[in-house]
């Protein structure tokens, strides 16, 4: 006849277990898991803590062992499947790490932990704003203008000598604003409707803009239209969000926490639509940065074309370019060196 063990014995192993994983004795946690499940092969609660114990202990490998048989028995779990996928990441098993957070998130699809890890393993290398203060740093613009201002994070990047300006209708201010910058409460549209910007930039063009206010492609393209009639040629255009995560993240209607919109939209429009700019689109996190220069104030072909191109795009989704998305969108490596050979191959103004 086979042994019984004691519900009481086992209960009492697992308070033990759990209490020893809590001051991270791992090695007692382990044993005292390992112990219960000789007993109970699939007690599923036991496979999620034995694996999430090798994660903490920094042995991964051992981890995703426990958690793929968690993941057998509970396969809608949502915990295992995000745990799985920091297991996998961690052993650098990326394709793996991925499948298991997308599983994740097709059960729980605004689970913000496993889009920041597809974030990172989507982008490695530094946030956007080490670019843009790359540029800035570069570039020395004599003018900047920038959609979107938000807490002033990007605004404060500018240079102390540039003339900077600001639009933003909820503006809420929290870093140090460059020295010769002012803040415009409004929307960009009304913003350009009023504004005489080459007079409130003391007759100069706009040398360097940061489009990143309304996060729907046409409020974006907008914003292009106006900023590249103030802009010259050797002017650089700098677009958030122009390299989706997902599906769900890059729609127009926001239903994540995480999320970018359409904007990316906006280099597929403008590579068909003007295929005399020039268009590099770096691989930054968390969504990207879309350059582009050789403008044309002059040019027309946006204006014209408007409806066009909105019932051209609006419909689309990430699923029309996301297996050729490097081609698609211009990516290249966030990296100031690639950037700074095209700004010169481009002869932007400050770069050469
Ligand atoms: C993502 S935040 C900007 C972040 C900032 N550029 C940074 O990098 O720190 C987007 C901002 O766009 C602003 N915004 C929304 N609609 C806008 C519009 N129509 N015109 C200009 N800004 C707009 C929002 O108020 C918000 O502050």
């Amino acid at each position: 006849m086979a042994a019984v063990m004691d519900g009481d014995k086992l209960a009492n192993i697992f308070r033990q277990a759990t209490a020893a994983h809590q001051q991270q004795k791992f090695r007692d946690a382990q044993a005292g898991y390992t112990k219960i499940l000789k007993w109970i092969p699939d007690h599923f609660d036991v496979l999620h803590l034995l694996g999430q114990s090798f994660i903490e202990e920094g042995r991964p490998s051992q981890a995703v062992r426990w958690l793929r048989q968690a993941s057998a028995i509970q396969p809608d779990n949502a915990d295992v499947c995000y745990d799985l996928g920091l297991a996998y990441r961690t052993t650098g098993q990326n394709a793996l790490a991925t499948r298991a957070y997308n599983r994740a998130l097709e059960i729980e699809p605004d689970r913000l932990n496993a889009h920041l890890s597809l974030v990172e393993m989507k982008f490695p290398g530094e946030h956007y704003t080490a670019m843009l203060r790359q540029l800035h740093q570069l570039l020395k613009p004599a003018t900047y203008l920038e959609i979107g201002v938000e807490t002033g994070q990007s605004m404060a990047l500018a240079q102390p000598e540039t003339r900077c300006i600001g639009i933003d209708p909820e503006p809420c201010i929290s870093s140090p604003l460059p020295p010769r910058c002012d803040i415009f409460p409004q929307t960009s549209d009304s913003f350009f409707e009023q504004s005489d910007v080459r007079s409130l930039l003391e007759q100069q063009n706009i040398e360097f803009a940061f489009i990143d206010g309304l996060h729907v492609f046409e409020a974006a393209l907008r914003d292009f239209m106006h900023v590249e009639a103030c802009a010259g040629q050797h002017s650089l255009v700098a677009i958030h969000d122009c390299i989706p995560l997902n599906t769900i993240t890059s729609a127009r209607e926001r239903s994540t926490n995480f999320w970018s919109g359409d904007i990316w939209k906006l280099i597929l429009c403008l590579k068909k639509y003007r295929p005399d700019l020039a268009i590099i689109n770096v691989a930054a996190k968390p969504t990207g940065l879309g350059l582009v220069t050789n403008l044309d104030p002059t040019n027309r072909t946006l204006q014209t074309q408007y409806e066009q191109i909105l019932r051209e795009y609006i419909p689309m989704t990430y699923d029309a370019i996301a297996s050729d998305e490097r081609n698609a969108l211009n990516i290249i490596a966030n990296d100031m060196k690639p950037v700074t050979e095209w700004l010169r191959e481009w002869r932007v103004q400050g770069a050469c």
